[in-house]
């Protein structure tokens, strides 16, 4: 992360990075064809690469360079139609074709020591940096990181540094993630480990940042004398879709909780950091997540509800119910809803609650923090008002229809005193020219240029298990489940849950 002021986007400026060569595990899979490419073609696009960049890709399917290639760019062309017209138009196809051009495959069983030593081959000749890319399922992640160790790959000389990219989700359970992390601080330095979370990524996210810090009039109110409370909502309207074998195992809790809301949770609460230097803002982030309450089991019980949709309509379409999907148990108890109150312990917040919430075939696509703040407390409006008009709100809109928008109050002219709703909006899409970008382009570059600032800690990693130990033992011995309509808002008891403090959610709409 490169904070410059003055500039019309983050991206545009960059040098090129240091020369490295990426090699992807699990380069067949989704998350490389969807997201990483993608993301390397955007990065090529702005000369971000060095010119001698090259990306090796492993996996176990047999195919040569060039069906690597057709299938990769099978799945772009997929990405940019997704991303709208003018995406599909901007294609510059000699770009992709440089990029292809420095992309080879290497078949390779992800357990087998010759996969290494091939590997260890191939990146001879590199004398710069090497990324390896965990894009795999998390079962292999100590495995590969072992190999790598023996083959003698992850030992840096001079400029020939070496670096590990994690995927979430790492680990399971507050165990398992210790574990995963003490297997991999055998064989990897820590500050060789950058643990990915794609939010970071994402340019609202680090707006946070910016909004609070360089805003005085925002910081100066950022607290429990003027918050009344914060909700974090990130609703999707996709269902589980090919992912069923994974969700089943992961449920909406661990699949984006511990990882995506509560490095939102972080971004919005922490406090300012001597600077933005990498070890400043984790160090911030990290008091954080510590100062989350550990509920007992039977709070957490009481603070939670965990949904799962039926059928229903999306945006006019039909969509199967969870337990229809292929690849699910029909009585498959998986939740793919949750929503959670928090408190944290500091001075800051003490007494504000944090309402988070999380699902799949909801409404609409709506990622957003909402901070509403105490209602102005003077009897002055007391004759004047018809209905006492809500508090003010601040939307920190994540996405989509990116922007910052301030609910407020004013008059209605008039010769009486009558006071209306208003909103102040700001929108990316007014001030900044588009950006294609899936949050995977800042990631990468960073991680190239040696930029922790946006990954995690062991440390964060597990406070973020911690505390959500509490809601996995607590649904292990009781975990109902609140079945929602697919196209639906959630499931009624996750609006039970605000209405007993005398609140309710922001409307997805
Ligand atoms: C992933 C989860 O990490 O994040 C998915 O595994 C989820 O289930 C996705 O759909 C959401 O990311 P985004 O960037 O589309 O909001």
């Amino acid at each position: 992360m490169d904070f410059q002021t003055n500039r019309q986007t983050s991206q545009a400026e960059l040098p090129p990075a240091p020369r490295c060569t990426l090699v992807i595990f699990g380069a067949t899979g989704d998350l490389t064809g969807r997201l990483l490419v993608p993301a390397l073609y955007n990065l090529a696009r702005l000369k971000a690469l060095h010119p001698e960049f090259r990306v090796i890709g492993i996996g176990h399917r047999a195919l040569d360079d060039e069906g690597f290639r057709r299938r990769l760019k099978e799945a772009a062309d997929q990405v940019f139609a997704s991303r709208g017209e003018e995406a599909q138009a901007s294609f510059e196809a000699p770009v992709w074709k440089w990029l292809m051009g420095r992309t080879s495959y290497l078949q390779g069983d992800f357990e087998e020591e010759r996969t290494y030593a091939d590997l260890s081959q191939a990146l001879a000749a590199e004398p710069g940096g090497v990324i390896f890319y965990f894009a795999t399922a998390p079962g292999y992640f100590q495995t590969i990181a072992r190999h790598l160790y023996e083959a003698g790959l992850l030992k840096q000389a001079g400029g020939r540094w070496r670096r590990v990219v994690i995927e979430k989700p790492f680990g399971r359970d507050l165990a398992s993630a210790c574990e995963l992390n003490k297997q991999l601080t055998r064989v990897v330095h820590e500050n060789q480990i950058f643990r990915i979370d794609h939010f970071l990524g994402k340019e609202t996210v680090q707006n946070i940042l910016v909004s609070r810090f360089a805003n005085s009039v925002f910081e100066s109110n950022w607290n429990r004398l003027y918050i009344d409370h914060v909700q974090i909502t990130a609703a999707e309207s996709i269902g589980v879709e090919r992912r069923s074998a994974f969700y089943e195992q992961t449920g909406a809790l661990r699949d984006m909780v511990p990882n995506h809301l509560f490095q939102l949770l972080a971004m919005v609460a922490m406090e300012p950091p001597n600077s933005f230097d990498a070890d400043a803002v984790r160090t911030e982030k990290e008091k954080l997540l510590d100062a989350i309450h550990i509920q007992t089991p039977a709070e957490a019980l009481q603070n939670s509800v965990r949904g799962q949709y039926q059928s229903g309509l999306v945006n006019g379409k039909p969509m199967r119910g969870y337990r229809e999907e292929e690849g699910v148990a029909p009585d498959s108890t998986t939740e793919t809803y949750v929503a959670l109150k928090l408190s944290i312990d500091n001075w800051r917040w003490a007494g504000v609650p944090f309402y988070l919430r999380t699902g799949k075939a909801l409404a609409r696509r709506q990622t957003q923090i909402v901070i509403a703040f105490k209602d102005a407390g003077h009897a002055l409006f007391r004759q004047s008002a018809q209905e006492k008009p809500p508090a003010n709100t601040l939307v920190l809109q994540i996405q989509p229809d990116e922007g910052l928008f301030f609910h407020m109050k004013a008059k209605v002219p008039g010769s009486k005193i009558r006071i209306a709703p208003v909103s102040m909006d700001f929108r990316y899409a007014d001030h900044f020219p588009p950006s294609h970008s899936s949050g995977y382009e800042t990631l990468i570059y960073d991680c190239m240029v040696g930029d922790a600032t946006l990954f995690q800690r062991a440390a964060d990693i597990e406070l973020g298990w911690e505390a959500v130990q509490p809601f996995q033992q607590a649904w292990a011995e009781s975990g109902e489940i609140h079945f929602y309509r697919a196209g639906s808002h959630g499931p009624a008891a996750a609006d039970v849950l605000l209405a007993r403090d005398g609140r309710r959610w922001l409307s997805l709409e």
